[in-house]
């Protein structure tokens, strides 16, 4: 009702800007400025134990699987340890190696998710080490874990997930510089990584207050019937989680692709038709994401380039600017405009944002 919405016209608009907030929830007494490091007491694991993992996996449905494969990546990044995600769905259904010392991580906004309560009962049965990354403190997958981190992202409403799993990917980003710290991650990688999520908050606010730019980048579109999101490496789980957004809320059809994979079949849709969102971030692969923008505008395609990098003027028709942090958490901040953006494009067509068809907020049965 409107007392909750507190002025805003639907939770997601309320829940997007909840974001710099939740996430300072998030952070708060987490950081480690002297030792450069994170604390996250609740995993309840000790440096020696920390040490002794020699693989993490991280497993959610949807976009808490989407914010794992973030994770995994970070932990590989940070921590120099192999790392991947796979959803819970899937991993029910198969016949799991489960080894003894991976850390496994179960993702879930609500804690009640099936598919991810079941994946967490099934590693427990054989002998896994899972801890649950949950926003729903006392929710029956918090409580099968016993241990892990909670995300701190208050109460969130709408269907489509946006502070929860920016709080999943910026807890991720801790575990992964916690797990690095007791390995060889210098103090001096550590500093740049503790004040880069330290600032995060105020980048979300700048974001958050750039909202009618993505809204007026957005409305350009509303002819689209489909939409490719591109991304690279860091980018690639953000084009994923990018294109569920605008699948969840606008019903506009959306595919996620790995930029380096275009070339291998799908660049072939590309044409007027079709627009794509591209994300590209400053880091050492600026030179190959603007090289992808090239391809795509050889064939007639549309971009919208997502980036806080210069980029070469009329390379993309419409740029959508972020913030500059340290580029391994990029990620996160991307995710952000995404989410707009996916908003106002459903937002101009006339969709229920906060209770799209054929959606629960949390699914509980199979
Ligand atoms: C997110 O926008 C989706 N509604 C959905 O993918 C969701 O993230 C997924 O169902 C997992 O939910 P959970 O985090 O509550 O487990």
């Amino acid at each position: 009702d409107d007392y909750q919405l507190g002025g805003y016209p639907d939770f997601m608009q309320k829940e997007m800007h909840e974001q710099p907030e939740a996430m300072r929830s998030a952070l708060r007494g987490r950081l480690d400025e002297r030792f450069s490091t994170a604390h996250l007491g609740g995993l309840g694991l000790d440096p020696r134990q920390l040490r002794s993992i020699q693989r993490v996996k991280f497993l959610g449905c949807g976009s808490a699987y989407y914010a794992g494969q973030v994770g995994a990546n970070l932990v590989e990044e940070f921590a120099r340890i192999p790392a991947d995600a796979e959803p819970a769905s899937e991993f029910r259904y198969r016949n799991p190696v489960v080894d003894p010392n991976t850390l496994y991580v179960a993702i879930s906004q609500s804690g009640e998710t099936i598919d991810t309560l079941a994946t967490v009962q099934e590693l427990k049965r054989k002998g896994g080490q899972v801890i649950g990354a949950v926003n729903v403190v006392g929710s029956a997958i918090a409580r099968e874990c016993g241990s892990g981190i909670f995300l701190h992202a208050g109460p969130e409403v709408s269907v489509a997930s946006t502070k929860a799993v920016t709080n999943m990917t910026v807890s991720f980003a801790m575990l992964a510089l916690l797990l690095g710290r007791v390995r060889d991650l210098s103090v001096a990688h550590g500093k740049r990584i503790v004040e880069g999520l330290a600032s995060l908050p105020d980048h979300l606010t700048s974001i958050l207050d750039a909202q009618q730019d993505v809204a007026d980048a957005a409305r350009k579109y509303t002819d689209a019937q489909r939409m490719f999101f591109i991304g690279r490496v860091r980018g690639w789980p953000i084009a994923r989680e990018g294109a569920q957004k605008l699948k969840e809320i606008s019903y506009v059809h959306a595919e996620a692709y790995q930029a380096s994979e275009l070339k291998h079949g799908p660049l072939a849709l590309i044409d007027p038709t079709m627009p794509s969102v591209v994300l590209v971030p400053d880091d050492e692969l600026l030179s190959k994401n603007i090289g992808t923008m090239e391809q795509i505008k050889a064939r007639g395609g549309p971009v919208i380039a997502v980036t806080n990098a210069e980029i070469p003027d009329g390379l993309a028709d419409t740029v959508i600017r972020v913030p500059h942090s340290e580029p391994e958490l990029d990620p996160i901040l991307f995710t952000i405009p995404l989410q707009l953006f996916g908003y106002h494009l459903a937002a101009a067509l006339g969709r229920d944002i906060d209770k799209p068809r054929n959606l629960a907020k949390s699914v509980t049965v199979e």
